[in-house]
């Protein structure tokens, strides 16, 4: 099951539920033996009488239950399923919030009808999307589910799906996700995009002038995804403006709303430590971002943002005209939250298995140089910044490689949250504070790397760092997740969608 999960990275999450509820179904049946009763998937909702109390004992569901199901255990939906649907799962699929449309959990009876869908989701461990482990330091607002918890889901969906409190109970969020209810500015796209349907996984980078005239600090702020239905996700830049002529020249150059871009803004200005000025990930569900009272992220007169935009045209739409709303301070006491990157390198040669001129780690090199103008090619950089050259990877032709640099933290003060980067055959991510010493802590462990679910992390600790503390990077990747119909090539560390990397971002006020 792991294995077909891993070799559909670029299913869209509809095709690889599909899938998994096939999977679920069957696992069901063939633990059920032929019992008709399982066959169906309306036959498994148990009809709940609505004189069913809310405190209704689990022996009392027993007796409907088909007589396969007897050895396992029976589990309350109201004791144990609703308040993990309230904590984990209803903040993005209650009301209008952005899961509705793929599955609505307003009420208990709703839950019960999609429960084959629900099992089949947390079982591939799709939904809740928390791609973080809890190897990594706690972190604000963790929605993730625990195994009992996971356990508990799948349980119930076997032995029936059944309810035991009143169907029309409204299921409420334990934590809903946070909204902006004041901000000083709404932020537009220089230009819209506007794709056709059928077009799948578009990035598209926008400039976002906030037109400073001073220096500010931006304390808050929420992306408010125009047409829904296509937006994705968003990678937001903090741009200086050095690079806004460059913005400009690609604005519009394919002739609609800003650019085509992937792994970074495409604007160059790649020096270790300016690159991918990474300020912020959107994901359905995130909400606003408040930095704590008396924290923001300094901007001076020129600086802009860059949005880039994922966008999946399943359907049609009109022109996307997603903003930004900021809250700023012009308040000079603010401490500056700054943002400091993390390498390792990226170097993943083709396997014994595949073949071609690109295949050849030059002439990959030479080939990306030359569709990016010599910008966007960071892999030998990275490698020099780490002291590694390229045959330290040549071994790795089984068609996974991996990477892992140490290098110092740079930096002294406070965590404010983390975040870890790769591209799509990335498969885990680590950053780890200090390993190997009594102090090691984990600060973000991604075992299942997820392109379309990237969060920023808070730490819910104040975790202090000092300049001669050990930053260390781990990144695996599958080349097996490659789409089947590109040519094999030498993948390493640099912009496009079929080029990889592994960077994580501290960002932490300074002591
Ligand atoms: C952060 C927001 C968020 C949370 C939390 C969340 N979901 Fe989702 N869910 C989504 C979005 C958005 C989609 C649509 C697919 C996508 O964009 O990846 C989705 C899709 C689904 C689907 C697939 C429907 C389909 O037919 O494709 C199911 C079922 C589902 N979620 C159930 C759950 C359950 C159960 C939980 C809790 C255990 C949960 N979700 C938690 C946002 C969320």
């Amino acid at each position: 099951m792991h294995k077909v999960v891993l070799h559909s990275s670029h299913m869209t999450l509809r095709k690889k539920l599909n899938l998994f509820v096939f999977l679920f179904l069957f696992a069901l049946i063939f633990s059920c033996g032929s019992s008709e009763e399982t066959s169906t998937p309306e036959s498994v909702n148990t009809e709940v009488p609505s004189e069913t109390s809310t405190n209704q004992i689990p022996e009392n569901t027993h007796d409907e239950t088909p007589p396969e199901s007897q050895q396992t255990e029976v589990i309350s939906f109201g004791e144990r399923i609703l308040p993990i649907i309230e904590s984990s799962c209803a903040r993005c699929h209650i009301g209008d919030a952005p899961g509705t449309t793929h599955a609505f959990l307003g009420t208990a009876s709703d839950v019960s009808a999609n429960a084959f869908a629900v099992a089949a989701v947390v079982e591939a461990e799709i939904m809740p999307p928390w791609p973080a482990s809890n190897l990594s330091v706690p972190f604000e607002h963790d929605w993730s589910l625990s195994q009992e918890d996971r356990d508990a889901v799948i349980q119930w969906t076997r032995s029936g799906g059944s309810i035991d409190i009143d169907p029309s109970t409204k299921i409420t969020a334990s934590e809903e996700a946070h909204h902006l209810v004041d901000y000083d500015q709404e932020i537009f796209p220089i230009g819209n995009y506007d794709g056709e349907k059928g077009q799948t996984d578009e990035y598209r980078c926008f400039i976002y002038d906030p037109q400073l005239t001073e220096r500010k600090y931006l304390i808050g702020y929420e992306f408010i995804p125009d047409q829904t239905e296509v937006v994705h996700h968003l990678v937001g830049y903090r741009v200086p403006k050095e690079l806004r002529e460059a913005a400009n020249l690609k604005n519009f150059s394919d002739g609609q709303g800003g650019w085509s871009c992937f792994g970074g803004t495409g604007l160059g200005g790649n020096q270790i430590g300016t690159l991918n000025q990474m300020i912020t990930l959107w994901g359905p569900g995130t909400g606003a971002v408040e930095y704590h009272h008396g924290h923001g992220l300094e901007m001076n007169p020129g600086d802009f943002f860059v949005m880039q935009i994922h966008y999946h045209f399943d359907v049609e739409a009109p022109a996307d005209n997603s903003s930004f709303r900021a809250k700023w301070s012009a308040d000079e006491s603010i401490t500056p939250v700054e943002l400091i990157q993390y390498f390792a390198p990226a170097e993943i040669p083709c396997s014994t298995s595949e073949t071609g001129p690109l295949c050849d780690r030059d002439a990959s090199l030479i080939d990306r140089l030359a569709s990016y103008d010599g910008q966007g090619v960071q892999a030998d950089m990275i490698l020099d910044l780490c002291g590694y050259s390229p045959e330290d990877f040549s071994h790795m032709t089984d068609g996974y490689a991996s990477s892992t640099c140490d290098q110092p933290a740079r930096f002294s003060g406070t965590i404010v949250s983390v975040l870890g980067h790769q591209h799509g055959i990335g498969t885990t991510f680590r950053m780890t504070l200090n390993p190997d010493t009594p102090k090691e802590r984990i600060l973000l462990d991604i075992p299942k790397w997820d392109f379309e679910w990237q969060f920023n992390y808070d730490p819910i600790e104040e975790i202090s760092i000092k300049p001669s503390d050990i930053i260390r990077l781990e990144c695996t990747w599958d080349r097996s997740l490659r789409p089947p119909d590109i040519e094999p090539r030498y993948v390493l560390w640099a912009d496009g969608s079929d080029d990889e990397m592994c960077f994580g971002i501290i960002m932490g006020t300074r002591t």
